[in-house]
């Protein structure tokens, strides 16, 4: 939360929890100064739940995992899966209940599946993104991701229900934030794999990215989306070929 010209700018960290019948599983784990808060909000559903599993992880950045040993410690029976690059050095306690994961592995909770799939919008090297099968729900991590004011009565809501939400301009002054490399990568490159695998692929039905809001009908959405990625805020030098190997999909 930051005041920016007598508004209050919010820029979210979200932990989605998905439950299958048979386990439940996280998504990114969240700052670890929040992590209060929400054994405030799971305890009060937690359990009605079938078991957490797993804690999908999008990338190894504070913002992102920085819970990850809080809920390992809440909860015995679960592991970290996705991109853990360099979490052993963090948290050497759980080295053995922390599972690097590549595109294509699939993880069963009971009624639905979670698939990983590449991040098309890297914000490391290694970053996972995750896909559930039943509801068709894409979590993105940095993927997707915009602030927005307070007073516009945002808080809570899907990005379609405020009304007159101006979607570039909130994904250009984020990511000159957190991801002031993508100034300098060939955004055509990303946006077309963003179109192959969230619509073609997937046929993705809502997406839940980790600083911005749900966004619950992708095919009138994502195009603002884009139109936001194309802003080019430094007037810097645009490389290409920056996505364009596949070095991503293994190794760590
Ligand atoms: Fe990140
Ligand atoms: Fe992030």
């Amino acid at each position: 939360m930051q005041g920016v010209r007598e508004k209050t700018l919010h820029g979210c960290s979200s932990v989605y929890w998905v439950s299958g019948t048979e386990y439940s599983a996280v998504f990114d784990t969240g700052f670890p100064g929040d992590y209060p808060t929400l054994a405030e909000q799971y305890k009060e559903f937690v359990t009605n739940c079938p078991p957490l599993k797993y804690l999908f992880l999008t990338h190894s950045e504070m913002a992102h995992c920085g819970n990850t040993a809080l809920f390992l410690e809440d909860f015995p029976g679960s592991i970290a899966v996705g991109d853990v690059t360099d979490l052993h050095l963090v948290f050497p306690e759980y080295v053995d209940r922390l599972e690097f994961a590549d595109p294509g592995a699939c993880y069963d909770l009971g009624a639905t599946e979670i698939q990983v799939v590449e991040s098309v919008f890297r914000d490391m090297a290694h970053s996972r993104w995750f896909f559930d099968t039943a509801s068709k729900t894409l979590f993105t991590g940095d993927g997707y991701s915009f602030s927005h004011y307070h007073e516009d009565g945002a808080c809570g809501h899907l990005v379609e229900e405020i009304e007159d939400f101006d979607i570039p301009p909130s994904l250009s002054r984020f990511s000159d934030a957190a991801f002031y490399w993508s100034n300098f990568v060939d955004v055509e490159t990303v946006i077309a794999r963003l179109d192959e695998v969230v619509l073609d692929e997937l046929d993705t039905r809502l997406i839940a990215p980790a600083h911005g809001l749900p966004i619950g009908d992708p095919v009138a959405t994502v195009p603002h989306i884009k139109e936001g990625l194309r802003v080019n805020r430094s007037g810097g030098v645009v490389r290409t070929g920056a996505y364009a190997d596949d070095s991503y999909r293994s190794g760590r």
